[in-house]
């Protein structure tokens, strides 16, 4: 399978993006592994006339904002992220009619139609850093409010968090923390920002998950207890032999990205599945707020 993937995408001319999540065996595959925020900004970048992207549904139509020109495949129907369809474009619209001075920020893991009617996107790599620079002081963050929160700490301007969540991150408990520093006293406690406040105020370090690989590649620490999905954790143990790395609590599973199978690649491939279609209206819009998000400005992430 592996062999047959190779072959197609030369003959095709694609590459194969995929995040932290997916599962190993997709990983291995991939001509590129990371974030949102190096994702959005490799899948701009690339030479390929396909982009095979092993992500959820937003992260592909990010992709298909940044480079329209491409063909962008996603292997799974079922690569959602719930997340994302928690906020929508008339959301956004009524509470800038409400009130003519609100900034609108949008979380990366929202629908092409939202990003077309917000300020700017950001991922959890920089979210503080888009609130820091915004021109405004009173900003609508959508749609993550444990992401809000986490940015609200760290700028003195008004956050207004929308009230939607990751079901995934929000599992990790207090209780988990507290087991994790007890049996593991020497670990550094890193959890993602989509976690409850609660958790992160308990936690050494608040990372995206490829803040997460850099902080680990650069520490002199040798144990480490992850907060955030299974599927980085799996990245950490193969990329860093040396080092030991525990789920916080119970591995948490992102049943969207998991979805994308090696034989859902090989088949996106051959078949040329699923294409990625977004209006090209909505394509020009969203794309402005997304090229903030990817443009020097905010750094290279956290
Ligand atoms: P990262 O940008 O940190 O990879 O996070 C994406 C995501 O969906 C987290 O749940
Ligand atoms: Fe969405 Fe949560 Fe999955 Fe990330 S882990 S893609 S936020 S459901």
């Amino acid at each position: 399978m592996t062999d047959e993937i190779s072959r197609l995408k030369k003959e095709k001319d694609a590459i194969i993006l995929a995040h932290n999540y997916q599962i190993p065996e997709v990983q291995k595959i991939a001509d590129f592994i990371g974030d949102s925020l190096d994702l959005s900004k490799k899948a701009q970048s690339v030479s390929q006339k396909i982009i095979v992207f092993c992500g959820v549904k937003f992260m592909a139509e990010s992709a298909k904002i940044l480079s329209p020109e491409k063909t962008v495949l996603i292997p799974s129907l079922n690569a959602d992220c719930p997340m994302a369809d928690m906020v929508t474009g008339e959301d956004l619209r009524k509470e800038k009619k409400r009130d003519k001075a609100l900034k609108t920020v949008c979380y990366v893991n929202t629908n092409a139609e939202t990003k077309a009617e917000c300020d700017v996107c950001c991922t959890s790599a920089n979210a503080v850093e888009v609130a820091k620079h915004i021109d405004g002081d009173k900003i609508l963050f959508a749609p993550d409010e444990n992401l809000a929160h986490w940015v609200s700490l760290h700028t003195k301007k008004r956050i207004i968090p929308w009230k939607g969540f990751c079901y995934v991150h929000k599992q990790f408990t207090r209780e988990e923390v507290a087991q994790s520093r007890a049996e593991h006293p020497d670990a550094v406690v890193i959890v993602h920002p989509e976690c409850k406040p609660e958790v992160v105020e308990l936690a050494n370090e608040v990372l995206s998950t490829n803040g997460m690989i850099r902080y680990v590649s650069s520490s002199e620490k040798k144990e480490f207890v992850i907060g955030t999905e299974y599927g980085l954790v799996q990245r950490l143990i193969r990329e860093f032999p040396e080092k030991r790395f525990y789920s916080l609590g119970t591995p948490k599973i992102c049943h969207g990205m998991k979805s994308i199978t090696l034989q859902d690649v090989y088949n996106s491939l051959k078949y040329i599945r699923y294409e990625i279609q977004i209006p090209e209206d909505i394509i020009k819009r969203a794309r402005k707020s997304l090229d903030k998000m990817v443009s020097k400005t905010y750094g290279d992430g956290a």
